[in-house]
């Protein structure tokens, strides 16, 4: 069989490892790999790489992908789909493994009921995908904010001020709630709930009177005011139809400390959640990813997309999985509330 794989969307550590368990089983098996570089724009200009084991040697510890990234959505292009369907043939490809978050995947669905054979593999940082437990990348993201909340704590504690953290994760609060409550935040602000501003300055000043000089507030991208619209950096819309987000840390800061008057300051982590080595826990996820995606191609499987369940790795339908959003569980977020303030 001839394979080709494609990463698409924004990048997360844990791609490489899908990538190099996809090749070695296949090539154990005696089957061919196609990687298709930047995405689906790889696919509508015909941008390959044949991926043997040299090609993915040494790359399960390094974050990013080998294959490069894009947005491109071939649905907005003219002849989008259909040259991605002409090409998917004309590379003499038997089966496209896909790996990415909703739009990547929401293009693959769409490819899948148009007779193109897919099988999906979930990535994000913002683990805001149906239909699996985790996505791999969001393991690293954690880990990395968490480790910057420590640091800030300790500048936050010398210096008496309070330290907003600006966190990504588009329009679910995963990373926000994870990497609060185990950096131990005394206030995580979601998407899912709406700020309320009176009550979250309240709770720092009774914090303060109890003796505590310094707090840190963890705040997701995607949140925002009660009755206010999400803040972004840009409005301009990208191929899938979604702005920039980013803003919300300042206006937080601002707000905060002019109603505490305590000195606040404000950090906006961005990319650096997404950059750099994976964690043992996604390499080992997408390392099992990629595997089992090769394995649901051998067996015919199409339409369908690997997930953890459990300890499990299951397949499930890509239309499933890419239905709807997975937002933050209220239950954890009550575990988080209870160290607030
Ligand atoms: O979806 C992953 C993500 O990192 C979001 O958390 C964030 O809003 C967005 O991508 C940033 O996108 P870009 O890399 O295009 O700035």
């Amino acid at each position: 069989m001839k394979i080709g794989i494609l990463t698409g969307g924004g990048d997360c550590p844990g791609l490489n490892p899908v990538i190099r368990g996809v090749v070695r089983t296949a090539i154990n098996a005696g089957d061919e790999v196609l990687g298709i570089r930047y995405g689906w724009k790889g696919l509508l200009e015909k941008d390959c790489i044949a991926l043997d084991l040299r090609s993915v040697s040494g790359i399960l510890p390094k974050g990013g992908t080998i294959l490069g990234t894009s947005r491109t959505n071939p649905y907005k292009k003219e002849n989008g789909s259909k040259a991605a369907k002409e090409n998917f043939k004309a590379l003499g490809l038997d089966a496209l493994i896909v790996v990415g978050g909703e739009d990547t995947l929401g293009v693959a669905t769409k490819l899948f009921k148009e007779g193109v054979k897919v099988v999906g593999v979930p990535k994000t940082i913002d683990n805001d995908l149906g239909a699996t437990d985790f996505t791999f990348g969001f393991d690293t993201s954690v880990n990395i904010v968490m480790e910057c909340i420590d640091r800030l704590h300790t500048t936050a504690e010398s210096h008496n001020r309070i330290m907003v953290v600006e966190v990504m994760g588009r329009h679910a609060g995963w990373i926000a709630t994870y990497s609060g409550i185990a950096g131990g935040a005394d206030y995580i602000l979601i998407p899912e709930m709406p700020i309320d501003i009176g009550e979250i300055c309240e709770s720092i000043k009774k914090r303060h009177s109890r003796g505590k000089n310094f707090s840190i507030i963890v705040v997701s991208e995607g949140a925002a005011f009660k009755e206010s619209d999400v803040a972004v950096q840009e409005k301009k819309l990208d191929e899938f139809g979604h702005v920039r987000l980013g803003g919300i840390g300042e206006m937080l800061g601002k707000i905060i400390e002019e109603r505490t008057g305590y000195e606040t300051r404000v950090t906006v982590l961005g990319h650096i959640q997404r950059g750099g080595s994976p964690t043992a826990f996604d390499r080992v996820l997408g390392t099992r990813f990629g595997v089992k995606a090769y394995e649901l191609i051998k067996a015919g499987k199409f339409g369908k997309m690997v997930s953890l369940r459990g300890t499990e790795i299951i397949d499930v339908s890509l239309e499933e999985a890419t239905k709807a959003l997975k937002t933050v569980d209220l239950k954890l977020y009550e575990i988080a509330k209870i160290f607030f303030g």
